[in-house]
């Protein structure tokens, strides 16, 4: 929401009282003195009116998790464990994953209770690349690398994907990057030269590598240069 819009809805201020404020710098957002009337806040800020709190804002939580297999990327499942079983955190109900990862897919998971940050992260315009290590049933051969940067067609969403980058690791081995995170993405698009995928492993979304110290199911807060990494366009 616009800051001049969050002021207005206050009881306290009309309209012309906030372009007043704004204009003589006694609103602060997280700390900073902001004039713009078009600044956007979030649920996260702290805004104060010459030094008097309006919104306490709440802390934003970034995590990086090691999801190892067998687990399920989601808040809740009547049968197996999901990736917010696997973290010791108050609140653990307003977290959520930015990236679903499947059930026996291992590697890197981003979890935030911050919803603009995580579809930063996800939305297919940002293109992040996502990095796997993937192995396979069958050899990997040449004619893959080109077919992934041509684009493999799901006829189900009627699409052809991206290009990807592929570089083969041994005979059944490769990484892949991908920049979109469609539905079973990766085994579909070994699934084109009928090749199974038997292990798959998230090792970085754009800048950010899996931290090798973290075990599988092992997680830890992001630090705030790893939080920017993702924060996107400076809002106005
Ligand atoms: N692609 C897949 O097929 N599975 C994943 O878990 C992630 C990407």
């Amino acid at each position: 929401m616009r800051v001049d819009r969050f002021l207005s809805n206050l009881p306290q201020f009309n309209r012309q009282q906030v372009r007043l404020l704004l204009i003589e710098k006694r609103i602060q957002v997280d700390g900073q003195v902001i004039s713009d009337p078009r600044h956007e806040i979030r649920a996260f800020s702290r805004i104060e009116f010459d030094g008097q709190i309006l919104q306490a804002g709440k802390p934003a939580r970034y995590f990086m998790l090691h999801k190892p297999p067998g687990c399920v990327s989601a808040t809740q499942d009547p049968e197996h464990p999901t990736v917010l079983d696997l973290l010791n955190e108050p609140d653990q109900h307003e977290l959520h994953i930015a990236g679903r990862l499947d059930f026996n897919t291992s590697g890197l998971m981003l979890i935030t209770n911050d919803g603009q940050w995580s579809r930063h992260v996800t939305q297919p315009q940002t293109k992040m690349p996502k990095v796997y290590y993937v192995e396979t049933e069958q050899e990997i051969g040449p004619e893959y690398i080109s077919k992934f940067i041509e684009g493999v067609y799901f006829a189900f969403e009627d699409l052809t994907t991206q290009p990807a980058e592929l570089e083969l690791l041994g005979p059944c081995s490769a990484r892949l990057s991908i920049v979109e995170g469609r539905y079973h993405q990766v085994k579909r698009m070994f699934g084109y030269f009928n090749n199974k995928v038997v292990l798959l492993h998230r090792e970085s979304i754009g800048p950010l590598v899996l931290d090798s110290q973290l075990a599988p199911g092992e997680y830890r807060a992001l630090s705030d240069q790893e939080i920017q990494l993702f924060q996107g366009p400076p809002a106005h």
